[in-house]
């Protein structure tokens, strides 16, 4: 049975429908559930339920033989696994933003400007590439409180409809990447069960098409 580890929240619906077009359906109540471990119908897989950053690291230990995770979570986390593919949903960009209208903060009075954030490697590797001396706030949610009250001059996060910085009256200063959902794959697994894994990543490839 190969085990394949979902995302808890947002990404759940759209990862089981996605398996379900690739012909590995999962009973109804994995989304209302508190159960953390459901079989598959034809009982040929295992998902397991984690939190979007524990994907990589589930896979990478071959705890899960499989995932599904954002490109956010998979840069944010440099976990050493396969990624043979861009499973097309889930768009989005991780992105600068600040409060509107105060593009012009880097360089002027703040030598060191202070960002909040859940992506801290990310973050660091954008400024230190641009040679901006950068503070990190790390944060786990709710990011766009930051600049509102004080904490921080940036955001860095993901923005998918814009909506959460619109109501907050912040605006995307810089694009960093874009992001989709990804399949991920245990190294180790690849080779030592090649032929279920690759039947689950051309089931995925057919479904995506
Ligand atoms: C994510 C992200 C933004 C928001 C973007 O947060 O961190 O806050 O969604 O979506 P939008 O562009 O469609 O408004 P999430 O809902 O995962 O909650 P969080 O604040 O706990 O990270």
């Amino acid at each position: 049975m190969l085990v394949i580890a979902l995302c808890k929240g947002r990404f759940l619906e759209p990862s089981l429908a996605m398996l379900t077009r690739a012909g590995i359906p999962f009973s109804d109540d994995v989304a209302s559930s508190r159960k953390l471990i459901f079989e598959s119908e034809d009982k040929r897989y295992r998902a397991i339920l984690v939190k979007p950053a524990d994907v990589p690291t589930y896979v990478e230990y071959g705890a899960a033989d499989a995932g599904i995770a954002g490109r956010d979570v998979l840069m944010e986390s440099c976990a050493d696994v396969l990624q043979p593919l861009d499973l097309n949903f889930g768009y989005c960009k991780i992105a600068v933003a600040g409060p509107v209208g105060t593009h012009s903060i880097i360089g002027s009075d703040h030598p060191t400007i202070r960002v909040a954030t859940k992506y801290p490697r990310i973050t660091m590797d954008y400024y230190n590439a641009r040679g901006i001396p950068v503070e990190i706030i790390p944060l786990s949610g709710s990011i766009e409180l930051a600049p509102l009250i004080g904490l921080a001059d940036r955001i860095v996060d993901l923005v998918e409809t814009g909506r959460t910085l619109k109501e907050n009256g912040l605006e995307v200063l810089e694009v960093i990447a874009e992001s989709s959902a990804r399949l991920l794959i245990n190294r180790a697994g690849y080779q030592t069960k090649r032929e279920e894994v690759r039947g689950l990543i051309q089931s995925l490839e057919k479904a995506v098409q």
